[in-house]
């Protein structure tokens, strides 16, 4: 029997069906509301609005709970990699052996661009921001691969995931260089995916860079960390550009625009200008703690609009931080500068109230300043681990659900009916 939910409006009583989640989260399903009550919901920044069903990513806000299909992160992040996360949550199961080793080798075999796609970047000035370049260049690879613009198998979606998932990387890494200007490292199809990243980003010629398993360990752990969490700003980009029946290249590329916001994928490179400048001497911890109460600006990486507890991501980060900063013999005043910010945060009754606690953000910037990324680059890794959660979703509005295409109401405020007024009686 479904449970319903009553709606009592001008003398009329409306029943409308409760839809349940696995876990028992709850929505009131709304699709007729228009239709029998002539009314429509206002939710302004989809606070209380869930737009679909899936089945991919579970977090409980309350509890710190985050689950990649049905796995915890903290088992994820402990004993998987970022590519077999991938394949999970594209798939929606852990690969068998035989099927990672598949998928890895179609990586490789798709890790370089076409060599006209390097002209794209003489036509951008050195300081231009990578994840401009991103977001241009990985939209463009739909200019190479016109096959896969219009994706109707379970194959040639394989094949635009894998594309783009490989891709991705040497786009970014190609950005770095141009930034730098230093020549195209190409990859290297001997190396594992996070191990040729790094090589693409500071190998020289002839001279080849080799991390450390420690730091291929670390960056494999952040872009896992970063590979999916349901319904975010960006992903649901993702999903609503693709429910128009865009192709995926157009689809994750807009995604990539909507993780820049500095409340977003910016945020990781606004902590690290944030604890810079208590580094720096120009505000103590107090001072930025009073200015964020003051509501002068945000203490970035604080906060979340469905953790109200501590993000399971931010404990891991923090620890991996820690760990990696022992491992390399390297120390980082920001990790001291972070961990006292955030003690004091924590025993300050403005954030207590509103149970504002680190983010995946607050210490993620450690590992890849450990990494020798620059900051520039922070929200273009946090767009490289987004990138199979953003595929994930795409495949599940796109071609699961053959869904409606996105197209919310609204409530309008402006002028009432007035005819044109020629110019000269203005
Ligand atoms: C990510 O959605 C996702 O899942 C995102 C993400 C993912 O994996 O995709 O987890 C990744 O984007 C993490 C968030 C990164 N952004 C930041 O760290 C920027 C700083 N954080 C805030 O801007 C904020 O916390 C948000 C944007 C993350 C969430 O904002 P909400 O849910 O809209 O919260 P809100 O603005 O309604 O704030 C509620 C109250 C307000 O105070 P009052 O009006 O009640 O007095 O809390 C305050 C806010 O002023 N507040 C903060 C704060 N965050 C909220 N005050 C100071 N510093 C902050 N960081």
């Amino acid at each position: 029997m479904t449970k319903t939910a009553q709606l009592i409006f001008e003398g009329k009583t409306i029943d409308l069906p409760i839809v349940e989640g696995t876990h028992g989260d709850r929505a009131i399903d709304i699709t007729r509301l228009r239709s029998e009550a002539g009314l429509i919901t206002y939710d302004p920044g989809y606070m209380n609005t869930g737009p679909c069903r899936s089945a991919i990513t579970f977090v409980d806000g309350e509890n710190g709970v985050l689950r990649y299909r049905g796995y915890p992160i903290d088992q994820i992040a402990e004993r998987g990699s970022f590519t077999e996360t991938a394949w999970l949550l594209i798939f929606g199961e852990l690969p068998t052996r035989d099927q990672l080793a598949r998928f890895s080798a179609g990586l490789c075999a798709e890790e370089l661009l076409h060599e006209d796609v390097k002209h794209h970047f003489e036509g951008f000035p050195p300081n231009g921001h990578p994840m401009a370049m991103l977001s241009a260049i990985v939209n463009s690879l739909g200019c190479y691969h016109h096959d896969l613009l219009e994706i109707e198998s379970k194959g040639e979606f394989y094949l635009a995931a894998s594309k783009i998932i490989s891709k991705v990387r040497t786009i970014a890494a190609f950005s770095y260089r141009k930034s730098m200007g230093l020549p195209f490292m190409y990859p290297n199809p001997a190396l594992s995916y996070c191990r040729n990243f790094l090589h693409m980003m500071f190998s020289i010629p002839h001279r080849h860079y080799d991390p450390s398993p420690e730091a291929v360990r670390a960056l494999s752990l952040f872009l896992t960390l970063h590979a999916d969490h349901e319904q975010n700003c960006s992903t649901s980009t993702v999903r609503m550009v693709g429910s128009s029946q865009a192709n995926l290249f157009a689809s994750v590329s807009a995604g990539i625009c909507a993780l820049w916001g500095r409340l977003h994928g910016g945020a990781n490179a606004g902590v690290v200008a944030m604890l810079e400048q208590i580094r720096d001497g120009h505000r103590t911890p107090r001072e930025v703690l009073e200015l964020a109460k003051q509501k002068k600006f945000r203490l970035m990486g604080f906060g979340h609009r469905i953790y109200k507890s501590y993000d399971p991501r931010a404990v891991i980060l923090k620890k991996a931080a820690h760990e990696l900063l022992y491992k390399l013999g390297k120390a980082d005043e920001l990790m001291d500068i972070g961990m006292e910010l955030e003690s004091a945060a924590l025993s300050d009754p403005y954030f207590i109230e509103r149970k504002l606690y680190p983010n995946v953000d607050f210490y993620s910037g450690i590992i890849l300043r450990a990494l020798n990324i620059p900051v520039q680059m922070f929200p273009v890794m946090f767009a490289i681990g987004r990138m199979p959660g953003w595929i994930a979703h795409w495949y599940e509005e796109h071609l699961e659900h053959k869904s409606k295409i996105h197209r919310p109401r609204q409530i309008y405020t402006g002028q009432v009916l007035r005819d044109y007024v020629p110019i000269d009686e203005r």
